[in-house]
């Protein structure tokens, strides 16, 4: 099957970027499928910090084709910002980067309301990023969204602009906010689509040919299953499948093109935003991971919640997704702890409980049951073999894989391309 996929397997930032980086030569196609403009995927070339949201990772490695596939939302503006940064750095994507036409667009009022809804007293607060994703995706369900289709098309886009803007203005002034000024949107979505025409495409189609060619494509999630709208922690979530199981419709490709599975996780988990996180550190331990990890959100800057490597949610992620290899980032953070930890269980209103719940209602009840095993002092940013880690470090890497029962395929040990460990050189 010529198709990799490669899936965060916690709470989103587990490093993909890097890990799509890492292995882009050995792809034809990349393909985002899902989110939007709401990822932040860092990728560190040569010592410069390329931090991208839309784009897939795949655009650093020459001669690669980059899709965005129809079941991203895509914010006009930030893409243009993104091509535009890139150009300015040199990197030419025409003819590289493609975007479906069934994407749906995220409008100004998106992101109006997505703030506002946040910063309502009552109701859930999610602490989203504020991308207008879930108002997005909320219009494409209620079937008055607008696609990439409509975007480029002047004649299409007024009455449909139209329509959604005096709808959006009565949700905003509901909300306390002020209405939107009609002509302004219109003007902005005008040029948004002028410029993102030659970009637009029926995705889909190439993609199924591409895989019916025996090119080598690459699917690429953004956020992670814990954030998946159906399968994580909801309401806490994210609103779309972050998981594998997003990518077949999110790209339109049959389920069987899905291919070789990687989850990329930390060796230690964190999360943005609320909701449950049963491995959750605070103190020191907590201030250290953040610290080392340099664990503050690529998009909104916000300092990310720490704690221990789940094992109970990451065999859920293994075993919803079918992970058939495990990429670990970020092990160097963790040298210089005299202990390292893993939840190898929660106990939930006094009951040991071995198996992820599905009920958030139990998660957000859940306590860690923490083991602990020796740490290592040793920098790891110069190993390049298994065999050369630190024994302490080694068996900490073999103790999730076992009790995972997902062998490990990539170690990260630093942010750099080059300090990474395969599998091939174990
Ligand atoms: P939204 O996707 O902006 O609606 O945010 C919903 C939840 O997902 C919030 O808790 C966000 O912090 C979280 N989230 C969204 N995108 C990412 C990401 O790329 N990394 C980590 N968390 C994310």
């Amino acid at each position: 099957m010529p198709a990799t996929s490669v899936i965060g397997a916690q709470w989103g930032d587990e490093g993909k970027g890097k890990i799509i980086d890492l292995i882009a030569d050995r792809a034809d196609v990349v393909v985002r499928f899902q989110g939007g403009a709401n990822a932040g995927h860092t990728v560190i070339v040569e010592g410069k910090k390329h931090v991208f949201q839309l784009l897939p990772s795949g655009v650093l490695n020459a001669g690669k084709l980059n899709v965005i596939g129809h079941g991203v939302v895509v914010d006009p503006e930030q893409l243009l910002t993104e091509i535009a940064a890139f150009h300015a750095d040199g990197i030419d994507l025409t003819g590289r980067l493609l975007v479906s036409g069934g994407a749906h667009v995220v409008l100004p009022y998106h992101k109006v309301i997505d703030r506002l809804q946040e910063g309502r007293k009552a109701g859930i607060v999610i602490g989203t990023t504020g991308r207008g994703i879930g108002p997005a995706y909320a219009d494409k369900s209620l079937r008055s969204g607008l696609r990439m289709w409509d975007l480029v098309d002047e004649q299409r886009l007024r009455p449909r602009l139209t329509a959604n803007v005096e709808d959006k203005n009565k949700r905003i002034v509901a909300l306390g906010g002020e209405p939107l000024a009609f002509e302004e949107v219109w003007e902005q979505a005008l040029e948004w689509g002028w410029k993102l025409a030659p970009l637009v495409t029926d995705t889909g189609r190439l993609l199924r040919a591409a895989l019916a060619e025996g090119k080598h494509v690459f699917f690429e999630g953004a956020q992670g299953v814990m954030l998946d709208i159906d399968h994580g922690t909801y309401p806490f979530v994210t609103s779309s499948n972050a998981d594998s199981l997003g990518i077949a419709a999110g790209a339109g490709v049959p389920p069987r093109a899905i291919g070789r599975q990687l989850g990329v996780c930390k060796a230690y988990c964190t999360r943005v935003g609320e909701g449950p996180f049963p491995s959750e550190l605070s103190g020191a331990t907590a201030d250290r991971l953040r610290e080392g990890g340099s664990e503050f959100g690529a998009v909104t800057g916000r300092p990310r919640r720490c704690g221990w490597f789940d094992v109970l949610s990451m065999r859920y992620a293994a075993a919803l997704c079918g992970f058939d290899g495990l990429c670990i980032t970020k092990l160097d953070v963790l040298s210089g702890l005299r202990h390292v930890g893993l939840v190898t269980a929660y106990e939930i209103d006094g009951q040991r409980v071995e198996e992820y719940p599905a009920d958030t209602a139990l998660v957000e009840r859940a306590k860690p049951v923490i083991e602990e095993s020796p740490g290592w002092k040793e920098n790891l940013s110069g190993v390049r073999r298994f065999g050369d880690l630190p024994p302490a470090c080694r068996a900490f890497v073999e103790e999730i894989c076992s009790r995972t029962g997902v062998p490990w395929e990539i170690l990260s040990v630093g942010p750099s391309r080059e300090a990474t460990i395969f599998r091939e050189s174990a």
